[in-house]
């Protein structure tokens, strides 16, 4: 499925001046990367480090079509958030891009741990994954804005219900999406792997759309 990659102002806009746009632009995509890495470096650091050798998988791994993005009126990238529905996901770390950037072995062993975060709902369903605002611009709605537009992208798609996934030590995440009508489904623990990905376990939502 191919989305549109025309910028399209929302109800926000005006009052916080950023548009959102399917699709991330080519211009965009190593501050999409930069940003990814930023948020999600505290729990993959010790899996995909060191940062170097990540944002070279991430850079390779990005499906630009699989995200919704924020930009300011300079038409720079503030915020993402991507998508994985059953033609791909948007960061896919497919054993393939994992040997290509550590090796045979560094992409075997790799590729087996991050197995270990994923859970076993299945593919049916719209994913919404890797939401990051700019830290400058956190707070004026640009999540609630991209969630809501994946949240219709999905309907459109036709799909039914979207989930995500939101760590336990991100407490104002998770209450940001129990406000925006999403209901836990399941917690996992991490168990022996907590060290390693410096979290105890998530919390899968879900919301009709
Ligand atoms: C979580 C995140 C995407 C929310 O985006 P946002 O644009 O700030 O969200 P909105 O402005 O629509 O809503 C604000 C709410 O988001 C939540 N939030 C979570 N982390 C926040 C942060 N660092 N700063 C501000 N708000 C945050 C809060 O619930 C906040 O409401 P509050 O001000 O009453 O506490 C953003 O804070 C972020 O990029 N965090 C780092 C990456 C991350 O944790 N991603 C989620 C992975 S599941």
């Amino acid at each position: 499925m191919r989305t549109p990659l025309t910028p399209r102002h929302t109800g926000m806009a005006d009052a916080v001046e950023f548009s959102l746009q399917m699709g991330v632009p080519d211009a965009g995509q190593p501050e999409a990367v930069r940003l990814y890495w930023q948020a999600f470096r505290s729990k993959l650091g010790r899996v995909l480090g060191p940062d170097a050798l990540a944002i070279d998988l991430l850079g390779g791994a990005v499906q630009a079509n699989h995200a919704v993005v924020a930009l300011n009126r300079s038409g720079d990238l503030v915020a993402m958030a991507g998508f994985r529905s059953a033609e791909g996901g948007f960061m896919p770390l497919a054993p393939r891009n994992l040997t290509r950037v550590y090796g045979r072995l560094g992409g075997l062993w790799r590729s087996a741990l991050l197995r270990q975060l994923g859970d076993d709902l299945g593919d049916d369903q719209f994913v919404i994954e890797g939401v990051v605002v700019h830290p400058d611009w956190r707070g004026r709605g640009l999540g609630s804005a991209m969630i809501a537009e994946l949240a219709a992208h999905a309907r459109a798609s036709g799909y039914d219900c979207v989930r995500l996934e939101v760590s336990d030590d991100n407490r104002r995440a998770k209450a940001l999406y129990q406000r925006l009508g999403f209901q836990t489904v399941r917690h996992q623990r991490l168990r022996f792997l907590s060290p390693v990905f410096g979290m105890s376990g998530s919390t899968i939502m879900t919301r009709f759309v």
